[in-house]
């Protein structure tokens, strides 16, 4: 466990177990073939002014180099990490060099870090941005899921790291930690959703664990149960309910941190908790990472969460539909035809495709209640997987300003994004022989442009509206993210999502 706080204070002030600096690359002058690292603490650029100019020390991004017992100013080790050159330097860069540090501290054993911050950046809004990726960074890879291996498994000690700053009681300095805080660990309360397995995360638990965490938070949570999804005619997600004895859920959040006239921008995410793929049964290979299918959902809840937690000055509402995928007896069989709420018919010729089914439900109701825009997260198709890996979070939208907005928030995050092409020349593709619609394509390939244009069906015209597909970024992203489990959830655009609410 990891506890972060922030202190104004200088490092000359204090004595403890381990110090943390950071250290850059220089320039390259005209002159110089090579540059040498600069330290952001004069006193131990001194000290270590011999392993600087033999180049131990790089100053390269995510570098770190420490120093054992070497008592000096009053810490037994000092760390030292790095961040690149000055120009390089961004939020990402600072997230991807705390995950480092917090790794190393762990290998060294520390349980008490002190870390000088002033010297990061120089200008204080950048050395608030930079704090509050910091922050993020130590939350994110501080998330472990021990909690289903037995106590003795469970790491028990507390890393308690201490972050030193001068301006550690600035209003914007303060704020940046608290923001770095809530979105870390909101972050992570939608990593646990999506690593607990399909047993432990069915639809009434992931609604039951969101009424509990949006306690106090001034979020109101409404959650129906399968009548109630009945009696709102929301036959994409029966028909995919149909085969398993799990109940669906629909889960409702409401957030009001503007005037109460000012329409609400919706969220809307796949919580399907267990993707078998139901009749059109998937096969046995690493069928187990299907519980993750619920991330969507998760993903949105964590937005939710922090959403509320940082006040924003905006009305939010999130729409999670949420099911088990099974092959039951009485489970929908390719070809069957089902009705959603909006009306519209749909053939379900590979069952799946299921998370189109479930969302289009949810898609018609948020259109219901009018809001400014509709938001919608989902590990929705493996072809998303096939185009952009698990580096880019694939989006679709058809609307010239909500993209320029995306990009601008993701921008800030970090969280990279790609905008996937949607034209009427996927929507065809999307036609039904014997209803409306089908919910697999008459074409070949973009699985994952025709996957959105079946989602578009649902989304009454006039609503700007972006689909997320996460089903690369969702998870397992460990190989390049350092601040990411290398198995496991991620949070993905949890981040972005907030970033992007605060923009109306
Ligand atoms: N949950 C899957 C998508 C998925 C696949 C997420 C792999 C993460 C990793 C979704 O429900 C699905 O099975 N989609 C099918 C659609 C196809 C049958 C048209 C797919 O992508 O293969
Ligand atoms: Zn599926
Ligand atoms: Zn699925």
């Amino acid at each position: 466990m990891m506890q972060i706080h922030l202190h104004a204070k200088d490092i000359s002030t204090v004595k403890g177990q381990t110090l943390v600096v950071f250290s850059k690359l220089s320039a390259v002058t005209a002159k110089q073939t090579e540059s040498l690292a600069k330290i952001t603490h004069a006193e131990t650029a001194k000290a270590l002014s011999e392993t600087i100019s033999d180049k131990i020390i790089s100053g390269a991004a995510s570098e770190v180099i420490s120093f054992r017992e070497a008592r000096f100013l009053g810490f037994r080790n000092v760390i030292c990490v790095g961040l690149g050159a000055d120009n390089k330097l961004n939020g990402e860069v600072v997230r991807q060099a705390a995950a480092a540090l917090c790794k190393e501290i762990k290998a060294v054993k520390s349980t008490e870090i002190y870390v000088h911050f002033d010297g990061v950046a120089t200008g204080k809004n950048d050395l608030a941005a930079y704090l509050q990726a910091f922050v993020e960074g130590l939350q994110l890879t501080a998330y472990s899921f021990n909690e289903l291996k037995t106590a003795a498994k469970k790491e028990k000690e507390v890393i308690q790291i201490n972050i030193l700053s001068k301006l550690g009681k600035d209003k914007a300095i303060v704020q940046a930690f608290h923001e770095g805080t809530i979105l870390g660990t909101c972050a992570n309360f939608s990593k646990r959703l999506g690593d607990m397995p399909g047993n432990l995360m069915t639809p009434t638990i992931l609604a039951n664990e969101t009424v509990k965490a949006a306690k106090g938070t001034g979020l109101k949570v409404t959650v129906w149960d399968k009548k109630r999804i009945e009696k709102e005619r929301m036959g994409g997600l029966l028909g995919v309910a149909r085969g398993s004895a799990e109940e669906p859920r629909f889960i409702i959040m409401e957030y009001t941190g503007a005037a109460k006239t000012k329409k609400p921008i919706a969220f809307v995410g796949k919580g399907l908790t267990f993707d078998t793929g139901g009749i059109s049964i998937k096969p046995s290979a690493k069928m187990e990472d299907m519980k993750y299918d619920m991330c969507g959902g998760a993903n949105v809840i964590g937005a939710m969460l922090a959403i509320a937690q940082l006040k924003l000055k905006v009305n939010v509402v999130a729409y999670v539909a949420s099911t088990e995928n099974m092959p039951g007896s009485k489970a929908t069989k390719p070809g069957d035809v089902h009705i959603a709420r909006n009306g519209k018919s749909f053939e379900v010729n590979n069952t799946d495709a299921e998370g189109r089914l479930i969302l289009a439900d949810a898609l018609s109701y948020a259109s219901e209640q009018k809001p400014e825009i509709i938001i919608d997260a989902a590990t929705l198709t493996g072809a998303i997987i096939m185009a952009l890996g698990n580096i880019h979070t694939g989006y679709f939208t058809r609307n010239a300003a909500l993209k320029t907005k995306i990009e601008k928030a993701a921008g800030t995050t970090g969280e990279l994004v790609w905008n996937m092409p949607l034209v009427d020349a996927h929507v065809k593709d999307m036609k039904g022989t014997y209803a409306d619609l089908s919910n697999t394509s008459s074409g070949q390939g973009a699985g994952s442009a025709t996957a959105t244009a079946f989602l578009e069906q649902f989304v009454a015209e006039g609503i700007p509206w972006a689909h997320f597909d996460i089903a690369g970024t969702a998870w397992a992203c460990g190989n390049r993210l350092n601040y990411c489990s290398a198995k496991g959830a991620t949070g993905s655009m949890v981040r972005t999502f907030v970033e992007l609410a605060k923009q109306y």
